[in-house]
């Protein structure tokens, strides 16, 4: 697959098939994220897997889905959650502060891997770190700061023109996606 495929491909998949994600899969997309930029080269974002199904159906309940679709429609049904997590920590003993946009590096490299493999996921930034980092014992000096949910998709989402708003949508079992076009984003070529 090439980068122009994977970019345009890659959408947030909520819904999810129950095929567990092998090891080394996982290990691969961290691998990506290993290597991603970070400002002055300081790599301080770390990561744990979460896989086991005692441990996925803790983490569960403690991320939010879709603030923009009707209630009803954001959370996965039973038989249709993650089947892996990849939480996105800060180790704060190599780096206090502006650490954000490594972080969104490192994870957009998991993203567009995670499509070379045919891995759905959703960044997720509505979560409930305290209760995440009891569950998973994550001591005080790290900061947790997003979460990544992945599985095999079990929904297609697709992306639609801009018309004003930026909400998104779903019919049936698809999202639709609004983006801007490219004229719209180009402020200025000088
Ligand atoms: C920083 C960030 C935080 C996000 N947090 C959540 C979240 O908590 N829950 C969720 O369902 N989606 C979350 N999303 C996914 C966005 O809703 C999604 O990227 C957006 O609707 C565009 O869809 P697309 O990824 O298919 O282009 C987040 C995305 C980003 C970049």
């Amino acid at each position: 697959m090439d980068i122009e495929e994977a970019i345009n491909k890659r959408r947030t998949i909520r819904r999810f098939k129950q095929d567990p994600i092998p090891s080394e899969t996982l290990k691969k997309l961290i691998d990506y994220a290993r290597v991603a930029p970070a400002g002055s080269n300081i790599q301080c974002v770390e990561y744990v897997i979460v896989k086991s199904p005692p441990m996925t159906e803790k983490m569960f309940p403690l991320v939010k889905w879709a603030s923009s679709l009707p209630k009803e429609e954001r959370t996965p049904e039973s038989g249709r959650e993650p089947t892996a997590y990849i939480v996105v920590l800060v180790n704060t003993d190599i780096k206090k502060s502006y650490f954000d946009y490594d972080i969104g590096a490192a994870v957009e490299n998991i993203l567009l891997g995670a499509v070379s493999f045919g891995i759905g996921c959703c960044w997720m930034g509505n979560i409930n770190g305290p209760k995440i980092r009891s569950l998973l014992e994550v001591p005080e000096n790290y900061e947790i700061k997003h979460v990544i949910s992945l599985g095999y998709p079990d929904e297609t989402s697709k992306m639609e023109p801009f018309e004003g708003s930026f909400k998104y949508w779903k019919e049936g079992n698809e999202m639709h996606v609004p983006k801007r076009t490219l004229d719209d984003v180009i402020f200025k070529v000088l």
